[in-house]
């Protein structure tokens, strides 16, 4: 199947409601890495969509880094808008990836995990970031839960310059997800050109995520909020994972 954002221009309008997140894990890795005193010199950023993030910290970090997405169009507006040459994208699916190179650290930012809808598959995902870890190394990435469908908003909207978007959510059975998302594009001579896209998602419950992670052999595992502060994660519905090989 072809991957979500390669259909339609979501990709060209990604960063305008996406960027603040990126930025802010990026500050949250570094200050977390700084106070413990920890220095990474290489990350691999899986889903790293338009390479937003790993840009941002391994200009801060200064470090060298890898993104890889399955979507060929997030790679080329990395490949084309992302001007540092210690950063190289890559095409690949991050369920099955072999590279052949070990990284100090591991991200996977924005809830992507939760794109990967088979178990068999997110499972290979965690047997194949364990392996590309040095030993002590880090994984960080952030996943919702179900609490996002009991808590968060049915419908969400947005309102720019260049388009407007609708984004609908629709539970179903076995904490899937279906969006809905109308995008309303602006054209030259200002009418509307509708776009209608929908993808999946799955929304995982702590206990599951924390047993695969120890089952694949990852110590020290974290459950923080957005800030990296240890917290009730039972009332979180987006968790954010920090574990070591
Ligand atoms: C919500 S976006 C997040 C992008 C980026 N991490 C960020 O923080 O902005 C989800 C990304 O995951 C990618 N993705 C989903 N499943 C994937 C898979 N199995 N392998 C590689 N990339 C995947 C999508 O193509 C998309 O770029």
């Amino acid at each position: 199947m072809r991957p979500f954002y390669d259909n339609g221009s979501f990709v060209e309008i990604y960063e305008t409601n996406h960027s603040a997140f990126s930025y802010k894990r990026s500050e949250v890795i570094k200050n977390f890495l700084e106070n413990k005193k920890i220095k990474v010199k290489n990350c691999l950023d899986l889903a790293c969509g338009t390479g937003l993030f790993l840009n941002n910290f391994c200009k801060t970090c200064d470090l060298t880094g890898m993104g890889l997405d399955f979507s060929e169009k997030m790679i080329n507006f990395a490949n084309k808008n992302v001007n540092n040459k210690n950063l190289t994208f890559l095409l690949g699916d991050m369920t099955d990836f072999s590279i052949n190179k070990k990284f100090d650290l591991i991200t996977c930012n924005y809830n992507s995990i939760n794109e990967i809808l088979d178990d068999q598959k997110l499972n290979n995902m965690f047997i194949c970031c364990y392996n590309h870890l040095n030993n002590g190394a880090f994984f960080m990435f952030d996943f919702n839960t179900p609490r996002k469908y009991i808590e968060g908003k049915k419908y969400n909207y947005y309102k720019e310059k260049d388009f407007n978007m609708v984004a609908e959510r629709i539970k179903e059975k076995n904490n899937l997800v279906l969006y809905n998302y109308h995008i309303y594009k602006k054209t030259h001579n200002n009418t509307y050109i509708i776009e209608n896209t929908q993808m999946y998602e799955k929304f995982f419950e702590p206990k599951y995520i924390k047993k695969l992670l120890k089952n694949n052999g990852f110590k020290k595992i974290r459950f923080l909020d957005e800030n990296f502060k240890r917290t009730n994660v039972k009332k979180l519905k987006r968790i954010f994972v920090v574990c070591k090989k």
